[in-house]
């Protein structure tokens, strides 16, 4: 029996995914080999001898200890593009909460309640809450991944110039975007020449703040800003500056924070890009499967930590070791098995996968004990 351990609340199409026979599927669980996270930050957690992998079912992996669960041997899998439709979605909406007082107007027509003759106010009061129309106007997109490239195309069909720069932009992902929209080389180009710009980058220690006084400065005056990325990429006391100088006309976050909560000009929504029925149920499918694939198979499909191995099981035992990709422990593994060997790098670690006839319980534990091994799992 297997354990797996929900940090959060996963949808159940999900978790059903595990064969009840064979795994135990609950939020309290002693030493689980898995756990299911969406938003619970794990930096701290001690993480016990028996976990494999951890699944994130969304995008980010900011609140996991990537590092640690690499050098631990654990495993950390995330949904690509599983709720990007629903991010997609509402990033059309806060460019339209950035171009007009929307909000500001819906509070001031609840405000209403119980006065006389409201239509007449309505008509005689709106005209504090215009605004501007996106047609015609260039969005910078910073990010052109599976969300910030939907949103390239929405926009694009919106009647929006479109512009992006991603250095880290994936062929397959180039392909989905629509051929009127720009690549430009630097996130200045974009600076530069945006009315809006929407962020959809990780937070990173590169880019954390990367949104600062400096960039501000770069920018068109009364730009508008969207961030449905993370809170971090922002430097919160230069937006608020920019804000008030005018620099900055509108920020629309979906990470509200203690700083940006009831400021002016900052539209803050609760983290609600991908709590969709949709995106919920796409992202637990997707974590559970990896999961499954992983345990089952030793199979590595859409991990941050660890590099992407899959290989079809041709003999009766999987030997799958995690280490550290440093000389001599590939060649000493080929010494202690017989059989047939996959094995890949990723910056400072390896997997390797070894299908052997023989379960070879001695090989295994010498493999366990070799200095720069993390972990070995007998499938
Ligand atoms: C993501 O990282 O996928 C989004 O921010 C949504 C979420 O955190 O669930």
């Amino acid at each position: 029996m297997k354990n797996i351990q929900l940090l959060n609340k996963i949808a159940p199409c999900g978790t059903d995914l595990f064969d009840k026979a064979e795994y135990a599927v609950e939020e309290t669980i002693e030493n689980p080999d898995a756990i299911m996270v969406r938003s619970a930050v794990m930096h701290e957690m001690e993480f016990g001898t028996n976990l494999k992998a951890i699944a994130r079912a969304g995008a980010g992996v900011n609140n996991i200890p990537l590092d640690r669960c690499a050098e631990q041997g654990i495993v950390v899998f995330n949904t690509p593009g599983a709720n990007a439709n629903a991010v997609k979605e509402l990033a059309v909406c806060a460019l339209m909460l950035a171009s007009r007082d929307i909000v500001g107007g819906i509070e001031w027509a609840n405000s209403l309640v119980g006065t006389e003759n409201i239509a007449k106010q309505v008509e005689k009061g709106k005209s504090k809450f215009g605004g501007v129309e996106i047609t015609g106007k260039t969005l910078g997109i910073i990010g052109l991944g599976a969300i910030g490239g939907m949103l390239a195309n929405a926009a694009e069909s919106l009647g929006m110039n479109v512009i992006g720069c991603d250095p880290y932009l994936s062929v397959e992902a180039a392909w989905n975007i629509n051929s009127n929209v720009k690549r430009v080389a630097t996130f200045e180009d974009v600076f530069k020449n945006s009315d809006y710009i929407s962020v959809h980058v990780p937070a990173t220690a590169e880019t954390k703040g990367f949104l600062n006084e400096k960039s501000f400065g770069i920018m068109k005056d009364g730009v508008r800003i969207l961030n449905l990325a993370r809170a971090d990429l922002v430097n919160t006391d230069d937006l608020k500056a920019a804000l008030e100088s005018g620099k900055v006309a509108s920020y629309v976050t979906d990470f509200p924070t203690e700083e940006t909560v009831g400021v002016k000009g900052i539209v803050a929504i609760p983290h609600l890009g991908a709590s969709t029925e949709e995106a919920e149920d796409n992202c637990a499918v997707m974590a559970a499967k990896e999961l499954i694939d992983y345990l089952e198979n030793g199979n590595i499909k859409n991990s941050v930590n660890y590099p992407a191995v899959s290989a079809p099981r041709n003999r009766a035992n999987r030997v799958c070791v995690l280490h550290a990709d440093a000389d001599g422990i590939f060649s000493t593994l080929t010494t202690l098995f017989k059989g047939d060997f996959v094995t890949k790098s990723r910056g400072n670690v390896a997997y390797t996968i070894v299908d052997t006839d023989e379960p070879n319980n001695d090989a295994v534990a010498k493999a366990a004990a070799l200095d720069g091994v993390y972990k070995v799992n007998v499938i």
